[in-house]
């Protein structure tokens, strides 16, 4: 590389087709993976008022919103269920005739080359909110893995192509690949939830999916947000388990962690924009603050530039629509 005055680094940015042709990260629809949060009944569509455009939706409102999602060329939904019932064990997550189970089932009949990825964890389905069993207050790693197996394999029984464990329990996903291997089903991918932070970032996920403790907090399973190197820890063990790919979440706040997790590993590396995240961005373009479909793009380009592969965000219809029309 010469100096300046041979270099002149702004020659490569006159125009929108030299920007576009050297761009380094390029954000795609086929990258993006869209929460939806489903729930009992029909005809219901309850709004959560901390993530605008954001709602619980019955399965036949479901169908409609996946719809719109397949017309804008997203391939793939993460999948959470908001149950009837709560008790201890979070049955549930792991009954055939569970919420999820119904929703992975709706969604292989009305678009079956839809992705339908599971989010495995008990915690939208326990009394306690926590995402395992308690004994005597705290969760019991050990009695949860086999609840976590059974939740994995009804929703692969239902026809999920992956399923993303996200109780933070170790040896979580050796369990549910044994399971699903016994199963018969030895090629349902898992998608782990390997580097999870202990994060306040999840606020107003908890009032769309009604999940949030009823007692203490999550920091005894999952991550202390200051850890960079027990993220790499956590993937390996997952990698190890037979994960199929590994995700971090959050996203931006720990984009060093994706980065790192890039150099480290060759699988997929999936990020999670979550409903923090996602709050902060449409509270203040709200306000007049800021711009937020710009900023939706530069904050979805800033994670593949990380180093992710997939972009779990709630922004996904946005960002369909805004790559498509540039299209
Ligand atoms: C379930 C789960 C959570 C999120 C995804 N799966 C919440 C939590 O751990 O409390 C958070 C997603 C978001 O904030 O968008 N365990």
């Amino acid at each position: 590389m010469t100096d300046f005055p041979a270099a002149r680094l702004r020659r490569l940015r006159r125009s929108a087709g030299l920007r576009e042709m050297v761009s380094e990260a390029r954000v795609s629809v086929s990258d993006l993976v869209y929460p939806i949060f489903v729930t009992h009944g029909r005809d219901r569509q309850v709004a959560v008022p901390p993530m605008p455009g954001v709602s619980q939706l019955s399965l036949d409102r479901m169908v409609e919103e996946v719809g719109s999602a397949v017309d804008l060329g997203i391939s793939a939904v993460l999948l959470f269920g908001i149950p009837d019932g709560k008790d201890d064990l979070g049955s549930e997550a792991y009954a055939d005739d569970g919420i999820i189970q119904e929703a992975i089932r709706t969604i292989k009949q009305t678009a079956p080359d839809l992705i339908a990825i599971g989010d495995v964890c008990l915690c939208e389905y326990t009394s306690h909110g926590h995402c395992g069993v308690l004994d005597r207050g705290r969760v019991d790693n050990d009695a949860t893995l086999d609840l976590l197996a059974k939740t994995a394999v009804s929703q692969a029984g239902a026809g999920a192509d992956v399923v993303a464990p996200s109780a933070m329990m170790d040896g979580q996903v050796g369990a549910i690949r044994s399971a699903l291997d016994e199963s018969g089903f030895p090629d349902t991918a898992i998608m782990s939830y390997s580097a999870k932070y202990a994060s306040a970032f999840y606020g107003p996920f908890r009032v769309a999916a009604e999940s949030a403790p009823r007692f203490g907090d999550r920091r005894d399973y999952q991550m202390d947000h200051r850890n960079a190197r027990e993220a790499l820890a956590e993937m390996r063990q997952d990698l190890n388990e037979g994960a199929d790919v590994v995700m971090v979440k959050p996203a931006l706040p720990y984009l060093d962690v994706i980065a790192r997790a890039r150099q480290a590993f060759a699988c997929p590396i999936a990020a999670y924009n979550v409903s923090g995240e996602y709050s902060m961005v449409k509270a203040a373009a709200r306000n007049g603050w800021i711009d937020g479909e710009r900023i939706t793009m530069e904050i979805a380009a800033s994670i593949k530039r990380a180093g992710a592969d997939v972009l779990i965000t709630y922004h996904a219809k946005e960002i369909a629509r805004a790559l498509n029309a540039r299209a």
